[in-house]
Parts: structure tokens; sequence; C-alpha cells
């Protein structure tokens, strides 16, 4: 079996299927495509969870990476591949399974936002459609696909090993990196907003954000610290102990419950509406509305999306 990832989120996904196969003696192996190429958001990731990889380097800009990621893989690829989320190396790798004949499973499958202009939607019908096998992580995706398997999510069994003491500090944590946010005035807007909260706010900044030409003009706040891209240890760590959360990543919004914390999402519409039925996250308006909501409390759900083990459940259904 091969699990063939390539970003910071699919690293930490992968880990328990990682440690199950591991444990277990079944024959596993780790490609890693190299999309997240920053020494902070790969190498330091890598190292902190103590999952070994094999790397193919690939590189260049989004259609060049597919076309030479379609290259490589078309040299590695075996029967039994796993494929998690919706990145361009997700989609890559079921295109090449697909046209080879390869039976591929999809992790986080039946994901949907309903709105075919965000990349990843598209990303996700195409895997879904075109995958032998498909493990959901929410119950409510089940109902967008036909052939879904329940297996709940990846990250929440990895943070119930790691069992994080779960306190509530006085700083909040900041996570940008979504194209839609890409803009000066947008992220001014959101430094802005984090100004206002009155609280620390702490930004592991991603290399897409420290990338922009204009970022070295934008004026911080005092109460804004910028900072590293955290390992995955020290990112639970700050979540585990922070009073809330501002983002526009999937993850994070997807492990609030967890942790017990509010999550304010900048975002204009998010897939991930159980946390919002729940009171764990809000879209962010803008407002004082959004300040007043960020003061309230909510309790940590540590079950929140794990319906049994995860990587049992797919590791099983698979052999
Ligand atoms: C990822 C997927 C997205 C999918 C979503 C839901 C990619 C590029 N995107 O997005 O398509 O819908 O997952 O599962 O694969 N973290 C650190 N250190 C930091 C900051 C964050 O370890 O400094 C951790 C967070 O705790 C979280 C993950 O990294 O587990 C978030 O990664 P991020 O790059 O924000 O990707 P997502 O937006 O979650």
């Amino acid at each position: 079996m091969i699990s063939i990832i390539g970003t910071r989120p699919q690293y930490i996904k992968v880990k328990p299927i990682y440690d199950y196969c591991l444990k277990n003696g079944i024959s596993h192996k780790i490609i890693d495509t190299g999309q997240h190429y920053s020494n902070g958001m790969s190498k330091q990731i890598i190292e902190d969870l103590e999952i070994k990889t094999e790397s193919l380097g690939v590189k260049g800009k989004e259609l060049e990476f597919i076309a030479n990621l379609i290259l490589r893989l078309k040299k590695v690829v075996k029967d039994k591949v796993l494929v998690y989320g919706d990145t361009n190396s997700s989609f890559t790798i079921a295109l090449v399974c697909y046209k080879l004949g390869i039976r591929f499973a999809h992790i986080e499958a039946g994901a949907r936002c309903f709105n075919n202009k965000v990349p990843e939607e598209v990303n996700r019908q195409f895997i879904d459609m075109t995958s032998t096998w498909n493990f959901c992580s929410f119950k409510p995706d089940l109902k967008n696909i036909s052939n879904g398997i329940l297996a709940g999510d990846l990250e929440y069994e990895l943070l119930n090993k790691m069992n994080p003491t779960i306190e509530s500090e006085g700083f909040g944590i900041l996570t940008v990196h979504r194209q839609e946010n890409m803009t000066q005035e947008r992220i001014e807007k959101i430094f802005s907003l984090c100004e206002q909260t009155g609280v620390d706010i702490i930004l592991p900044i991603h290399h897409r954000l420290k990338s922009q030409v204009w970022f070295k003009e934008i004026k911080l706040s005092d109460n804004l610290y910028l900072v590293e891209p955290y390992n995955y240890s020290k990112m639970v760590e700050g979540m585990a102990k922070c009073r809330f959360l501002i983002t526009d990543s999937g993850s994070v919004q997807k492990t609030a419950p967890f942790f017990g914390k509010r999550c304010l999402v900048l975002r204009s519409e998010s897939g991930i509406r159980e946390t919002i039925e729940k009171g764990y996250a809000r879209i962010c308006t803008f407002t004082g509305e959004d300040l007043d909501w960020l003061q309230g409390k909510v309790k940590p759900d540590k079950k929140f999306y794990l319906y049994g083990q995860p990587s049992e459940i797919i590791i099983n259904e698979i052999i």
C-alpha cells in the first residue's frame, strides 16, 4: 500500500495510518510529492511527527507542477494507493491512478462546499468519482456520494493519542493562507479585526502570505506576533492553551471542537457546517458581533468526528 501526500495537513492525516500499519506489520510506504517545499511546512513537520517519507521533489507552479507530477507518478504508483483530501497533488494522483487502472482510496471523501469556483471543490468531485473506496471523515458527508464508508477523522485519532491538556489562556491564534485572503486590503482588514480583540494574537506565518510582495508594507499592530510556522506538537500545544482561533484553515476549524475553542472563519462559506451549528465556528462578518461571539465559551468534545478508530476502519476495508 502507498500513501501519496504533499502538504502539511496531509503529513498530519497520514500519521495514524503510518502508525497503524507499522504496528500491525502491514506493508505501507509514504511518498511525498514535494508540493509544500518550505522547511517549516514540510521537513520540520515530518520530523516532529516521526514519519518516514520518500520525496519526489516535484517542482513548478500549478500546471507545471501537475504535469511534472504526472510523469513522476507514472513510475511509482502500484495497486492500492491512499489519496488524502483535495489538493492539486491529490487530484493528480487520482488522475494517474484512474488512467492506469490502479485501485485507490480517497480519504476525506464526500466533503463539499457546493461552490465550483473553489478549485478544491472540483478536485474533490473528480477524486470521489474515480476512486475505488471513498472514506468519509464526517457523517453528513455520506449524503454527498453514493458509495461512502464512514471512517471518521484521522486528525481526531491523532489528537486523542497526543491527549493535550486543555486550558484557556489569554491569547488568540491566527492562521491565514487561502488565495481569497491574499490581497493587501483583505489582510489589513483581518489584522484590524485582530487588533480590536484587545488580546495578544500569534500568527504562525504561512509561506504563501510571507511571499506576497506587498506583505512587507503592512503595519502590524502591537498585539500581533509573527512567528515561523509551528511544528505540529507546538501547534497542538498552542491550540490547547489559547482562548480562541481566527482562521481560514479547514483543519483548524475542524479541530476547534476537540480543543473546546471558538473559531472565527475567514471565508465566505464553509463545508464543515456542524462546527457552526454546534457553536464552535462562525463565518467572520467583520463586525462587533464577531468580537462578542469570540468571548463565549464552548466545551471540548474529543470525539466530535470519531465513530471508531479511522486508521483501522480504512486499512481493514482496503485489505
Ligand atoms: C487542508 C486541505 C484542505 C482540506 C482541509 C480539511 C491542503 C493544502 N488543504 O487545508 O483542502 O479541506 O485540510 O481537512 O491540504 N498547523 C501546524 N502549524 C502551523 C499552522 C497549522 O501544524 O503553524 C496545522 C494545523 O493544526 C492543522 C494543519 O496544520 O492541522 C492546517 O494546515 P493548513 O495548511 O491550514 O491546511 P488546511 O487549510 O487545513
